[in-house]
């Protein structure tokens, strides 16, 4: 396997290779060793720094970006939007380009927009890493999800993954059927037809309309959260309807005669896309996800720096 990335940046999954996700998850298991120590802390990036920009609303993703960053001794500034020169007018690429003239080295951006994060790689001369953009790509929660599933499973390789709900709105839904399908998984996608994007096939992912089928077929239930804050209609009767037809509960997993892994990339509609039963029933992968995503995250960033 290679030592180094094929990419200067994180800006998708859809422009990783094979390898370069086996490299983040064989670094990211030696960081998960370091992070279980009692001194959790590597100087590896001590002459780096990081601006975090979050032009939209986060918690475990700038929290768990942040701990990476201070685990492996990055400097680290953060920006939001909220409190920024963006609300007096200023464009993206201004505000970037006067972040980097501070000497910064690698920006980590959450953004409103599908491709901010790329338009950004084309115009300013530093490193980006993707922390979500729009209903586009999410490429650390992806990587993340990907690792916690090949801890539990060895490896994707033919393994059966349903990513169910809220596909159309949803960045974590177009960066994991990217990353399953490359690590050999077969994907399918269940949810109301009004939330499955019409390109879904081009992607060579089927759709089961039919919750209970669909759970009978997987290995795993990839849950996503309905992004009530991207609709701006309605795209389904009601949430209880919702709640009803696609949500998962624990009479839905007595009935099948196997287990089966669940994941959610949180934060969680409880009562809507998990029931309160099975999200505290410990039959979830939801908290080694959340600890996953510092390894993963320090991984990626350690890996770029190095091609700095
Ligand atoms: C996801 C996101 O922001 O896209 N959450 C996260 O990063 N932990 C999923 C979501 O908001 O539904």
């Amino acid at each position: 396997m290679a030592n180094k990335l094929s990419v200067s940046n994180l800006l998708g999954i859809k422009y990783l290779k094979e390898d370069d996700i086996y490299l983040i998850f064989e670094t990211a298991r030696n960081f998960k060793e370091v992070i279980n120590r009692k001194i959790k802390k590597v100087p590896s990036l001590r002459d780096i720094t990081i601006a975090n920009l979050f032009f939209e609303n986060s918690t475990r993703t700038k929290i768990s970006f942040e701990l990476a960053q201070k685990r492996l001794s990055a400097d680290v500034v953060n920006f939001s939007s909220s409190s920024s020169s963006i609300s007096k007018g200023e464009t993206l690429a201004d505000t970037v380009n006067n972040i980097l003239s501070m000497k910064v080295d690698m920006v980590v951006m959450r953004h409103p927009s599908p491709g901010a994060s790329v338009f950004l790689a084309n115009n300013i001369d530093s490193c980006i890493v993707n922390a979500g953009d729009g209903c586009h790509e999410h490429p650390t929660q992806a990587l993340l999800d990907s690792f916690t599933l090949i801890e539990d499973l060895g490896d994707l390789n033919g393994k059966k993954i349903v990513i169910v709900g809220d596909v159309l709105h949803s960045r974590v839904a177009l960066s994991n059927i990217f990353a399953f399908k490359k690590l050999g998984a077969e994907v399918k996608v269940c949810g109301p037809k009004s939330l499955i994007p019409k390109y879904i096939n081009t992607l060579d992912v089927d759709y089961e309309p039919n919750f209970e089928s669909a759970l009978n077929w997987c290995d795993v239930a990839s849950m996503l959260r309905i992004q009530n804050e991207r609709m701006n209609q309605c795209y389904f009767p009601s949430t209880r309807e919702y709640a009803k037809e696609f949500g998962l509960n624990k009479q839905k997993l007595l009935k099948l005669d196997k287990e089966i892994i669940i994941t959610h990339p949180g934060p969680i509609n409880r009562g809507v896309e998990l029931s309160s039963d099975v999200i505290d029933s410990g039959k979830t992968v939801i908290l080694d996800q959340v600890e996953n995503g510092v390894a993963i995250r320090m991984a990626v960033m350690y890996l770029l720096a190095s091609r700095i």
